[in-house]
């Protein structure tokens, strides 16, 4: 299928490793120019039309030189806004500084970029905005309260911003993933083996047992779907947030 989106041009954030990166080449693969962001950009997986651009999401001048540097070379089409999680915790017992630096890298940063490039996108009379979120936002996960309430205020910002631009051609959606394989999903099932004193293998085939599925994602599946909603035939869904997890999440 062409999914008519040959010759766009996309940012990805945190696309240096993980789903990011899955998605970066994803669009890639579809003849979309990306320009690939992230704090480590020497080791980036690059390609003819993969870009690499510096960013730390925790710095104000940083997330505001990038948006000059990208509306510079003309503004993109398809912005993913993806990003670093936060340290496993409970809800009782966070700092106050602990909340305000996660909302900061994990929510007003990527409000500020969207805010700053979307116009961009209306101007053209086409646009897609796709934000990773988690299936915290559904179903909160248990010692990830930092996740769960800081994804969750994503969510309220992206759908009220759907409504806004849906009338100018620009969807504006969220794609939630379960357990899907990467450094991140690694490292929690290391701590969680180091909190309850079983091993790796044990949490993992435990996290299984919770997936109807029965294993954990790749970010090429997960990548897919980010690459379908950025498509021409996604151009009437908006406003919603897409779950890849395997069936995970036990609600409706
Ligand atoms: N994998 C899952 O199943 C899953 C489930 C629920 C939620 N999520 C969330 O989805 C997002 C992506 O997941 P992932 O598994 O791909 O995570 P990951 O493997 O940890 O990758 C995170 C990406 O974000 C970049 N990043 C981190 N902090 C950054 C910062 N301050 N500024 C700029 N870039 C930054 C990282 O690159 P640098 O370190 O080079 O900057 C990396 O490219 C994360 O927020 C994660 O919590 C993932």
């Amino acid at each position: 299928m062409d999914f008519g989106i040959s010759g766009k041009r996309a940012l990805v954030l945190g696309a240096s490793r993980g789903l990011g990166a899955a998605i970066a080449a994803g669009l890639a693969a579809e003849g979309v120019t990306v320009l690939a962001a992230a704090r480590s950009i020497d080791a980036m997986a690059q390609g003819d039309r993969i870009g690499p651009l510096k960013v730390d999401l925790a710095d104000v001048a940083s997330v505001a030189a990038l948006i000059e540097t990208v509306k510079a070379e003309g503004g993109v089409d398809i912005l993913v806004n993806n990003g670093g999680g936060p340290v496993p915790g409970s809800a009782l017992g966070q700092s106050a500084q602990g909340w305000s630096t996660a909302f900061s890298s994990m929510a007003v940063a990527l409000f500020t970029i969207t805010d700053g490039l979307i116009g961009g996108m209306i101007e053209a009379g086409w646009g897609r905005v796709i934000t990773i979120g988690s299936s915290g936002i559904a179903q909160p996960i248990p010692n990830l309260a930092i996740s769960n309430g800081v994804r969750s205020a994503v969510s309220g910002w992206s759908k009220t911003l759907a409504g806004e631009v849906a009338r100018h051609g620009v969807t504006v959606n969220m794609i939630l993933p379960g357990r899907i394989d990467t450094d991140r999903v690694r490292s929690l099932d290391a701590s969680r083996a180091e909190r309850t004193g079983i091993s790796v293998a044990d949490v993992q085939s435990s996290s299984r047992t919770e997936i109807p599925a029965g294993r954990y994602g790749t970010p090429e599946e997960f990548a897919a779907v980010a690459t379908f909603l950025a498509s021409r035939q996604a151009s009437y869904i908006t406003g919603s947030a897409i779950r890849v997890d395997g069936g995970m999440i036990k609600g409706l």
